[in-house]
């Protein structure tokens, strides 16, 4: 098999796609020889081959890692760490129709919200390029005759797992902290969806990072993945999926060397509108808040709660809302959404829509698959619910709203956080007062005012609860990449 292959996608766009694990500044075949299918959502077709990383090769990047962090990356400085960073994120921006149709491709998203990913990425590179030189210790004066201070060192090998649902984003959220602190990574794409990560590893090569710095592996959870959790000589793990697959990855490291943890997992976000809200500007977001990205993430607003007085006039204005939301082939400009990622998802999110019609649920308005090719779902709202239905506890992660009544703030309150989940929620109002109230009594790692999922490189993202460990972007996302030595030097001679 060759290491690239022509494609030339249906907007126009003609590029070369590499298929080779990017290993030690270069593309190359796995050392078992395996290689995996890589499907089109849209049409079900076989896209390309890509090759497939096994637990031996985990192993060879772990060591070009290790190498590039103990010899040439430890002499690089921080200001040339941040240059390699921006060089980067120039670069994504040179290539963005190229890295956002790629990811219409493979993911399904439409290309114009890709290039919304990619124009993230970029930024979110940029943004690390720019810690990369202020991260600092301290002094900290403790008594008379003695001198301490503390060092930020970078962790070492970083593993990094990403799922399928922005490849091109996660790949810049993991890679972006970790570089700018002196680290360096194994990052394993998701097996759904690999060819973006790809591209970007062609751009790290442009950028001048030397070889073993970033390596980007194409492979499967169960074997790369877990590769990756258990090896005793990567010194942390970053993850970011499901909650089930946190917990093994958990348990791996457990029962391996204790490397450092960070998680960012799912979600069952409350997005609660109050009767003094824009009823129309709510229902943009609300909108948005569940059906961006076909629901497919981690943040979606997937519990909308609405106060009683409106909450009719809601349901209806929302359902009209929807029609409005064209689902269809990536390549158009008008779409909004596209398929599911996979036959699997689209199977788990059919499973759950039976689900809740079995637990007594209504549904307002979809609930079918949309066309015959492809993995497409219609946009739908379920209503009758409460919060003991599996659709109501469980991460659905498809275009499916499920919405209910509430009578109080204190309502509101309780039924946001009747979840074990706390990563995102939002509150539509226009009185402070209840929007402050409600901010602080919500156990969530973002909660939005009259906004969803409206996410800044500059803002810390992670979860509360079930929802993970550790902190995604904004200088909190440093934290996940550096450990603090204290060096505490004695200036009064011996004890006795
Ligand atoms: P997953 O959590 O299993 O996959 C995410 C990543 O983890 C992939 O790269 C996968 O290869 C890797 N992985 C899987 N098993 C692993 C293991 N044992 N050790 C190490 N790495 C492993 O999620 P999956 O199966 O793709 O989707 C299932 C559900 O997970 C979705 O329906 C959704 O609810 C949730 N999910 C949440 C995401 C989020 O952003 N919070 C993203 C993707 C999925
Ligand atoms: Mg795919």
């Amino acid at each position: 098999m060759s290491l690239s292959i022509n494609l030339e996608l249906p907007n126009g766009v003609k590029y070369d796609q590499p298929l080779g694990l990017f290993i030690n500044g270069e593309f190359v075949r796995g050392v078992e020889g395996k290689t995996f299918e890589v499907i089109n959502p849209s049409t079900e077709k076989v896209i390309c081959s890509v090759n497939e990383a096994t637990e031996k090769d985990v192993d060879i990047a772990v060591r070009a890692a290790r190498a590039a962090f103990e010899g040439e990356w430890h002499k690089v400085t921080p200001a040339q760490r941040g240059k390699f960073l921006c060089k980067l994120a120039d670069l994504f921006e040179e290539n963005l129709l190229t890295l956002a149709s790629v990811e219409a491709l493979d993911n399904g998203k439409s290309v114009s919200m890709a290039k919304g990913d990619v124009g993230a990425a970029a930024a979110c590179l940029r943004y690390y390029g720019g810690w990369a030189d202020k991260v600092h210790g301290k002094v900290i004066d403790t008594e008379h005759g003695k001198f301490n201070y503390t060092k930020q060192e970078p962790i070492g090998v970083c593993g990094q797992i990403i799922p399928w649902n922005f490849p091109i984003l996660m790949w810049a959220w993991k890679i972006g902290p970790a570089i700018a602190t002196g680290n360096v990574v194994v990052l394993k794409t998701a097996e759904q969806t690999p060819l973006s990560g790809l591209v970007a590893a062609e751009l790290v090569a442009k950028a001048g990072f030397p070889p073993g710095v970033i390596n980007i592996l194409s492979g499967f959870g169960k074997t790369a993945g877990a590769a990756i959790s258990s090896h005793m000589d990567i010194d942390k793990v970053a993850f970011t999926g499901s909650t089930i697959t946190g917990r093994t990855i958990m348990k791996a490291v457990a029962n391996s060397n204790l490397k450092k943890v960070t998680l960012e997992l799912g979600g069952k976000s409350p997005n609660i509108v109050f009767d003094d809200a824009d009823i129309d500007e709510a229902i943009s977001w609300v909108n948005f808040g569940i059906f961006y990205n076909h629901g497919q993430c981690c943040c979606a607003g997937s519990r909308i709660y609405v106060q009683e007085g409106i909450y009719d006039t809601f349901v209806e204005k929302f359902k009209k809302r929807i029609k409005e939301n064209v689902v269809g082939d990536p390549f158009e400009n008008e779409t909004f959404q596209g398929p599911q990622v996979s036959q699997l998802q689209f199977d788990r999110i059919m499973e759950y829509i039976e689900h809740g019609k079995k637990e007594g649920a209504k549904i307002e308005i979809g609930g079918k698959r949309h066309g015959d090719v492809g993995y497409f779902i219609e946009p739908t709202i379920f209503s009758n619910v409460d919060e003991s239905m599996k659709i109501m506890q469980e991460e659905i992660f498809g275009p499916v709203a499920s919405i209910a009544k509430f009578k109080t703030v204190a309502d509101a309150i309780a039924l946001g956080n009747k979840t074990t989940f706390g990563l995102a929620s939002a509150v539509h109002t226009k009185n402070l007062e209840t929007a402050l109230t409600v901010a602080n009594s919500l156990k969530a790692g973002t909660v939005w005012v009259n906004t969803y999922n409206t996410l800044h490189a500059a803002l810390p993202f992670g979860g509360f609860k079930e929802s993970g460990i550790g902190r995604e972007l904004g200088k909190a996302a440093l934290a996940n990449y550096t450990q603090v030595k204290t060096v505490s030097v004695n200036m009064n001679g011996a004890l006795y």
